[in-house]
């Protein structure tokens, strides 16, 4: 009888703890009210399995999401940008990279209430908000000879954004979506996604979001192996 061929994954990662953030972040209002955005998830989810199916070990800080715990991987549940900063900067000194998929809030209301808004005492009809602080930029900034992937969402002009977006935040690598597209959004199996590098770009074809994330982690054991920009 032929000897059975096992189809299970290069190990590339192995030996590697790799942090990935994943799913949106809710920005308290009041205590039953929040902003949120329509990011499911799924993307940081099935890089965490495609990471740890590769060897790695791995941390996944994940926002409010409703799709299953990926077996054999950390979880640290968060729910504002703030906190998904704090798991962050905890997680990041003794991991080797991370992949920052989440769809982090930009903007969180300044003056969270501690009590629900009530109609009839004024209601909401001007919500003040400033920014959170770019996760992305931060462990950029502090990442050494660790690998920094980001994601860029966008809806026009991909590629410009991407290569602005790779020498603002100072990653190793941008994973560029246009979500404009039906079946590369939030929410869809698929993606379709090009990767951005100070070495030039990469247009992968429309995939299933688990095959964008073995591509991924591919990459990143690549650029592991090569040495990162520091
Ligand atoms: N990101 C982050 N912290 C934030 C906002 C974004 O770490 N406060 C990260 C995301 O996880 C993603 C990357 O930054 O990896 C790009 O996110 P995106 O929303 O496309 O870009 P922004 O920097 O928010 O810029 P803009 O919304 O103006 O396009």
């Amino acid at each position: 009888m032929e000897p059975t061929i096992s189809e299970s994954p290069a190990r590339v990662l192995a030996g590697r703890r790799v942090l990935i953030t994943a799913g949106p972040t809710h920005e308290a209002i009041d205590p039953v009210r929040y902003i949120a955005n329509a990011s499911s998830g799924k993307m940081g989810y099935a890089i965490a399995r495609a990471a740890r199916d590769a060897g790695a070990e791995v941390v996944l800080v994940s926002g409010p999401v409703a799709i299953p715990e990926p077996e054999g991987v950390e979880i640290v549940r968060v729910v504002s940008a703030a906190e998904m900063l704090e798991a962050c900067e905890r997680e990041f000194p003794a991991c080797d990279a991370a992949i920052l998929a989440a769809a982090v809030a930009d903007f969180t209301p300044a003056h969270p209430r501690g009590r629900k808004i009530k109609k009839d005492e004024g209601g909401l009809t001007i919500l003040e908000l400033k920014e959170t602080a770019d996760i992305l930029k931060e462990l950029s900034s502090k990442k050494g000879e660790r690998a920094v992937v980001g994601f860029a969402a966008e809806t026009n002009d991909l590629l410009t954004h991407a290569e602005e977006k790779l020498e603002e935040k100072g990653c190793d690598l941008i994973v560029a979506n246009d979500v404009s597209r039906a079946d590369s959004t939030f929410g869809s199996d698929t993606d379709q996604v090009t990767f951005v590098a100070p070495d030039g770009v990469a247009e992968l074809p429309l995939l299933p979001k688990d095959e964008v994330a073995r591509r991924l982690v591919a990459r990143l054991a690549a650029l592991l192996a090569k040495g990162t920009r520091e």
